[in-house]
């Protein structure tokens, strides 16, 4: 080779783009933006993203159920113009995936709440503001771009009725399609990593912090220049106040299904419990006039050694028959996963950490970046297992599923293991 053939192949690269573009380019899973969260949030906060409750065993779990299923993909099907798009409770959506009510979101990217819900509103997929959301439910619902996205607002039913019942009637006047309860906080988990790092919401400057601001020096600009962090869907003279104590002290051990009953009376959309529910409180919901169940174990946070919320799919889903809205969440970290959980009977996933670690990896620009990062995913799976809709997915996924248990069993004499993995089909 000559020496100028040699200097064509060398074409130096200089980077293009802003800070922030380069380092989403440089993400290609759910993984590396995890990692680029981990890299720019003080560690405290992205503990307070990152954990679980108690030992962990939900949080670990939720993501090795999801690995332990296997395809059998179905050839020579023509898979050229595959249809990604879901349903949501009748509303049609681009991708069966929507993103999960997160508290706080404001203190893990000052662009929060709302720059969530304008990536959701762009890639027309649904949007769940939590009570605990540092931006209003009125705010939201008058957001620039962000008033455009399927709106739904997760409720805790509270010792204070009268603020529960206020909520409701909020959520109702400011145009949310969807209200979701979360029946799983009577009280709440333990988050161990929380309480060993002291956490405080909002942040407190300690000496700790203080050390912090050093070494994520963008983190605490944004947070000093960005407006006030507070649990805005609750005024500070109210019950439960601005602080995180104040408001988990609001959560109710007492609530039961005659408070959803009387939900159900009041709310005129469509109503979701969330939860981790088995097929017995599904059925109970469903009789109830419930129109959905999200199935999730609050990603870990809440009871820990819970079953996966994918594992109670397919039960459920036999439990309620086919036009019952079945959504899962708890461990989606790739469009497989969503291919799984539709395969299983679920209508659609939603995602909670996966968009907060892309919010803190580029804002709403971060947050597109995985709804393409996922829908890419998930359509070239759909494209090897030979499905060309959803709804196929849905329909042949039996036939496309195995589950695979990788785990050492105990055969019936102690001390023998069983270690082969062991394949199971679903049809049996
Ligand atoms: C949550 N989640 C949650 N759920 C809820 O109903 N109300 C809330 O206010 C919150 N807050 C919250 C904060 C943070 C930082 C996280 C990570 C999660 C649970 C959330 O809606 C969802 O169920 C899980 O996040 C799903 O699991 P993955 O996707 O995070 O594994």
């Amino acid at each position: 080779m000559k020496i100028s053939d040699a200097l064509e192949l060398i074409s130096p690269r200089l980077p293009t783009g802003t800070l922030r573009q380069r380092r989403l380019r440089a993400c290609h899973t759910v993984k590396d933006l995890r990692t680029a969260a981990r890299s720019l949030l003080p560690s405290a906060v992205f503990d307070y993203v990152d954990g679980g409750a108690d030992q962990e065993l939900s949080l670990e779990t939720n993501t090795s159920a999801f690995e332990r299923y296997r395809y059998l993909p179905q050839v020579l099907r023509d898979v050229g113009s595959p249809d990604t798009s879901g349903n949501f409770l009748g509303r049609p959506a681009a991708l069966p995936l929507g993103f999960a009510p997160t508290g706080y979101t404001r203190m893990m990217h000052p662009e929060g709440e709302p720059a969530a819900a304008r990536a959701a509103a762009e890639h027309r997929i649904p949007y769940v503001l939590s009570t605990m959301a540092s931006t209003s439910l009125e705010d939201l619902a008058a957001a620039p771009g962000a008033d455009a996205a399927d709106r739904w607002f997760q409720l805790y039913v509270w010792k204070d009725r009268e603020l529960t019942r206020g909520m409701v009637s909020r959520a109702q006047s400011n145009g949310y399609r969807v209200l979701e309860v979360a029946v799983d906080t009577a009280v709440s988990g333990k988050r161990l990593r929380d309480v060993r790092n002291g956490l405080t919401i909002p942040p407190a400057l300690t000496l700790g912090s203080l050390l912090d601001i050093a070494s994520r020096p963008n983190y605490w600009m944004g947070m000093l220049r960005g407006e006030k962090l507070e649990f805005a869907n609750v005024r500070s003279d109210e019950p439960g106040g601005h602080t995180i104590e104040g408001i988990s002290d609001q959560f109710d051990p007492t609530v039961n299904w005659e408070d959803l009953a009387r939900i159900r009376d009041t709310w005129n959309g469509s109503l979701v419990l969330k939860g981790p529910l088995g097929p017995e409180d599904a059925m109970r919901a469903q009789a109830l006039g419930v129109d959905g169940v999200h199935l999730s174990n609050h990603g870990g946070r809440q009871l820990d050694r819970t079953v996966a919320p994918v594992d109670l799919v397919a039960p459920v889903r036999a439990a309620v028959g086919d036009s019952f809205g079945i959504f899962v969440d708890s461990g989606v970290r790739h469009g497989s996963d969503i291919a799984t959980a539709i395969a299983l009977g679920a209508d659609a996933c939603f995602v909670g950490r996966p968009y907060l670690w892309a919010l803190v990896a580029g804002g709403e620009e971060g947050v597109g970046h995985l709804v393409r990062m996922l829908t890419e995913e998930f359509t070239r799976t759909m494209q090897l297992l030979g499905v060309g809709s959803v709804q196929e997915l849905r329909a042949r996924g039996p036939e496309l599923l195995h589950c695979h248990e990788p785990a050492v069993m105990r055969t019936d004499r102690p001390g023998q293991e069983r270690k082969s993995p062991r394949w199971m089909s679903l049809n049996n």
